[in-house]
């Protein structure tokens, strides 16, 4: 496996903060180098950290031991005249994916374009955008167990997917590390949209193809989320969920609160609840709220794990005094 001493964490990710370095730094780039990982390297420190395209992450400080997931490949597994089941390594990024599934005719994953990150990282947060989401296609997930080494396979129903959330941020957190995921797709060129923006913008296409959709997702994201010069990881929050009477109290108090039936539920926007508690476009030195969502964070040259930090604090200080709602980092921070 490869290797490396004092590896600065920063230009791994895409917060590319300053100030956090790895003391041990490997490159896993088969299932052997991670069997051996998680039996040789990981059971002998008190820390470690997994990257893989290091978009959900935000590295503060020192830590012993790092490493970045590199594992590829894509391969059909299962192929019937409907559906095709393909496996794809941890280390693949997911746009790339998307962009070869769209490219097949295979549906399902479409609306997810342009997320950033690799395929290794799709199940910890269950990423999802504009009304699709990795636990709709998920049919498995391969990984490494640590200490012992096996290969074990989590079927989805395992998982216990969650909005932005699944086991392996809870009880497998520190103890497996994913090599594969296997998801469904259909063989269909027409797609189904369920997000209004979506449909809003695809308004002028009678029917929609699942590349229109794809084509439609890429302008959007591209339109409001920070280009890939600018240091960010997305949506540096949850949406908060509430239950519907907290909602409805907050609706007679404040109309204009979007809100989203969820669950028997409802979802806030934290960006909404951001920007009107007036951080969009702030700058704190180096850090920032984007002007164009206020649900992400930027950096804008130089700043430090902590400074980001700091004004997440502030944000949620802010928003819990106006509303009375507890944000939640959707970002890690090591
Ligand atoms: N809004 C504002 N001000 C802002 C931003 C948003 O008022 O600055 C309000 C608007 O009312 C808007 C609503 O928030 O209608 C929702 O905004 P948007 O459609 O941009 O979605 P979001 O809830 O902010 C979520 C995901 C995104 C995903 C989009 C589209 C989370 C935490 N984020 O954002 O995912 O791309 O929906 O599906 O669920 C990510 O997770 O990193 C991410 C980018």
């Amino acid at each position: 496996m490869r290797f490396q001493q004092n590896v600065d964490l920063g230009p791994l990710t895409t917060f590319r903060t300053r100030g956090a370095v790895a003391q041990q730094f490997y490159w896993i780039e088969s299932e052997r180098d991670a069997r051996e990982f998680a039996t040789a390297v990981v059971p002998s420190v008190s820390e470690w950290l997994l990257l893989g395209g290091g978009s959900n992450v935000l590295p503060t400080r020192t830590i012993e031991v790092a490493a970045c997931m590199q594992l590829p490949g894509r391969r059909v597994v299962e192929e019937g005249p409907d559906a095709v089941t393909v496996r794809l390594g941890a280390g693949e990024r997911w746009h790339a994916c998307v962009q070869w599934a769209v490219s097949q005719g295979w549906a399902g994953i479409e609306a997810m374009a342009l997320i950033p990150g690799t395929v290794g990282a799709a199940p910890i947060q269950n990423i999802g955008a504009y009304g699709q989401q990795l636990s709709d296609v998920c049919q498995w997930v391969e990984g490494i167990e640590i200490p012992s080494g096996e290969l074990r396979t989590l079927p989805a129903d395992e998982c216990r997917f969650g909005y932005r959330d699944s086991i392996f941020k809870h009880e497998l957190a520190s103890t497996f590390i994913i090599t594969a995921v296997a998801i469904r797709l259909v063989k269909r060129q027409e797609a189904t949209v369920a997000y209004p923006e979506l449909a809003r913008a695809l308004d002028g296409i009678a029917r929609p193809t699942i590349s229109d959709v794809f084509e439609c997702v890429v302008r959007l994201r591209k339109r409001k989320l920070p280009p890939p010069d600018v240091g960010s990881a997305g949506s540096f929050f949850k949406n908060p969920i509430v239950p519907v009477q907290v909602a409805t109290s907050l609706a007679e108090r404040y109309p204009s609160m979007p809100q989203f039936p969820f669950n028997g539920a409802i979802k806030l926007s934290a960006g909404w609840l951001i920007e009107q508690c007036g951080f969009k476009g702030v700058r704190r030195g180096d850090v920032g709220v984007y002007d164009r969502h206020a649900l992400v964070l930027v950096n804008w040259g130089a700043a430090q794990g902590t400074d980001v930090v700091r004004l997440a604090a502030e944000i949620k200080d802010a928003v819990r005094a106006r509303f009375g709602i507890e944000l939640e980092e959707e970002v890690i921070i090591v």
